[in-house]
């Protein structure tokens, strides 16, 4: 232990983040999650995986689940994710991820994972027989960051307090093997209005892949008719818009719906506002569709073209786990030194 502060972590700058293969994609994954790998891939170094190991954290049939990988894959360079500059992989194919894991088991207390809303959220009524896995989910998820010294995650609002949980880790992890500025603090890189995607039937539910009803969201595998209706049929309410982004606060819907029609623009909500304030959703849902079609139609068109060569998604992704398994063997062969493994 010394006085001193902290000395800060002084390695490059990292992007990673990653995404289950647990059932079809949604708008609030492509707007809270790729668009901003996309994005970021031109301006940092990007590692994005497929979070296969947090998959199997509830039950996943075995014989879909590979092809479920190869999906979001095809979600990844459908949304412009280029291998050329992004390291794709699957997590299963760097079982550092695993070994480091195990080691921030030992580092995360108790009481901090007693507090992730997540694990409370999914495990339900029976938390007694949820998976050992899905209370230990965001060690793991600690782990897929800090192996490559990552400094920056982009990630839905959802992931926030998972983040938190790493930057935790890290601290801890650098506080008691005496090693200060050895594992970054992630930053979560979460602003915009993609950020937080209702469900389209009650703006104050997450739009998420396990809610029963299909009408809750858009699957970047909907085609246009079934995201005409969907925004069609969104609930709404009887006013027009606002003119102010303030006037949207006890409108979760119709806040929802402007938050959404921003990210696929690209813009912030002020600005649409300025476009459909005074309007009613009566014109304000056809146009909302239209920039929906527009933005979506590609990116299924695209995903369904890559599926159609397997053989070249499997291709990239041993490419990407050979990558990737370089930058993670040096952090987990430092770490067994820090921890006094034999022969590390
Ligand atoms: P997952 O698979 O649940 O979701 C993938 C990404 O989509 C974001 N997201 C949303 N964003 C806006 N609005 C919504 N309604 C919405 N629903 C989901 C999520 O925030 C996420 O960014 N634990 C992660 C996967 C993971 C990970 C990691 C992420 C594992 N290890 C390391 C970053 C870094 C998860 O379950 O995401």
């Amino acid at each position: 232990m010394t006085d001193q502060a902290p000395a800060q972590y002084a390695g490059p700058q990292r992007v990673l983040s990653g995404v289950q293969p647990s059932g079809a994609l949604h708008l609030g994954n492509y707007l809270g999650a790729l668009v901003k790998f996309a994005r970021l891939q031109h301006e940092i170094d990007t590692f994005i995986f497929v979070a296969d190991m947090h998959a199997i954290t509830v039950w996943q049939d075995p014989a879909l689940l590979a092809n479920q990988t190869r999906e979001i894959a095809a979600a990844y360079l459908a949304a412009g994710l280029d291998p050329a500059k992004a390291t794709i992989f699957p997590q299963s194919a760097v079982p550092e991820h695993a070994e480091l894991a195990w080691v921030f088991n030992c580092v995360a207390r108790l009481g901090w994972l007693d507090k992730m809303t997540q694990f409370k959220e999914k495990s339900g009524k029976h938390k007694e027989r949820s998976s050992v896995g899905l209370y230990t989910y965001p060690v793991l998820q600690a782990a897929d960051i800090l192996i490559y010294k990552s400094t920056h995650v982009p990630v839905g609002e959802d992931q926030k307090q998972h983040l938190e949980l790493a930057r935790n880790i890290a601290q801890k992890f650098n506080h008691d093997f005496d090693a200060p500025g050895y594992f970054p603090l992630p930053e979560p890189l979460i602003q915009g209005p993609g950020a937080r995607i209702m469900s389209l039937r009650d703006g104050l539910a997450k739009m998420s892949k396990s809610d029963p009803s299909d009408l809750s969201r858009i699957n970047l595998t909907d085609d246009a008719d079934a995201i005409a209706a969907k925004v069609r049929k969104a609930k709404s309410d009887p006013n027009p818009l606002p003119e102010t982004v303030d006037e949207l606060k006890d409108r979760p819907e119709a806040d929802n719906l402007v938050g959404i029609y921003a990210a696929l623009s690209g813009v912030t909500k002020e600005a649409v506002l300025a476009d459909f304030g005074g309007q009613g959703f009566g014109a304000f849902k056809p146009a909302l569709a239209d920039l929906a079609v527009a933005s979506l139609g590609p990116v299924s068109e695209a995903m369904r073209r890559y599926l159609a060569d397997p053989a070249e998604i499997d291709r990239i992704l041993a490419a990407g786990a050979h990558k990737a398994r370089d930058a993670a063997a040096p952090t987990v062969a430092e770490v067994k030194k820090m921890v006094g493994f034999w022969g590390a």
